[in-house]
């Protein structure tokens, strides 16, 4: 499973990208509002979610695909997006993300999300995403905002940060097919 965009190739993870998965989120500005990444994120670490993902892709309708995110430019891995909680029947699921910080706010989860969210509403016809950020996650819940998902609501004390081991409020957003705005989603 390949997608490809102006600047990024969403692909299935390779093994020999562990090093970059492992310097992306080895960074505890990127896993410290992620829940169940560690610090510190070790190459075992980065080779485990590798192989769970690659595991992932070839069972039938599984709940979980992922997809590392590389930068044609650089041929490398910058980040990882995807979903998960996939329920094929009601057609929704949970999507998550994260970008090397190096690489902030270029547009490039914009980018990717823009072609996984366009291949998951209507290749696998779903009609629902969902989105949660920890409360404290200034560039998630506004990237929400921006992109016309709807508040839902806050869960308190909901997720532990397995990073820094902090207990967070976690906001709830959702995105129905036709709610969708057209850069990204
Ligand atoms: C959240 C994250 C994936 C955003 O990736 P990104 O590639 O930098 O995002 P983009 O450049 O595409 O920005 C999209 C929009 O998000 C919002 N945004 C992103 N970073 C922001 C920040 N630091 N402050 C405020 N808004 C921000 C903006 O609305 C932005 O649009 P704009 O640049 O036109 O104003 C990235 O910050 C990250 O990896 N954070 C750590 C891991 C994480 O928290 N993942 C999400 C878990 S829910």
């Amino acid at each position: 499973m390949k997608l490809t965009t102006k600047r990024l190739i969403l692909r299935i993870p390779k093994t020999s990208d562990w090093k970059d998965i492992k310097e992306g989120v080895g960074d505890l500005d990127v896993s410290k509002t992620l829940s169940g990444a560690p610090y510190p994120y070790n190459k075992k670490d980065a080779l485990a979610w590798i192989n769970k993902v690659r595991k992932n892709w070839k069972i039938k309708h599984c709940d979980n695909l992922e997809f590392v995110i590389e930068l044609k430019s650089e041929n490398k891995v910058i980040g990882a997006t995807g979903f998960d909680k996939i329920d094929r029947d009601l057609g929704s699921a949970e999507s998550g993300s994260w970008i090397a910080k190096r690489y902030w706010r270029q547009g490039f989860i914009t980018e990717a999300k823009t072609a996984i969210n366009d291949w998951a509403f209507n290749k696998l016809k779903f009609q629902r995403l969902e989105s949660r950020a920890f409360l404290t996650n200034t560039a998630s819940n506004e990237m929400s905002k921006k992109y016309g998902y709807r508040f839902v609501g806050t869960l308190k004390r909901a997720t532990k940060a397995k990073s820094t081991g902090k207990i967070h409020d976690v906001n709830i957003y959702e995105l129905l097919k036709e709610n969708r705005k057209k850069k990204f989603v």
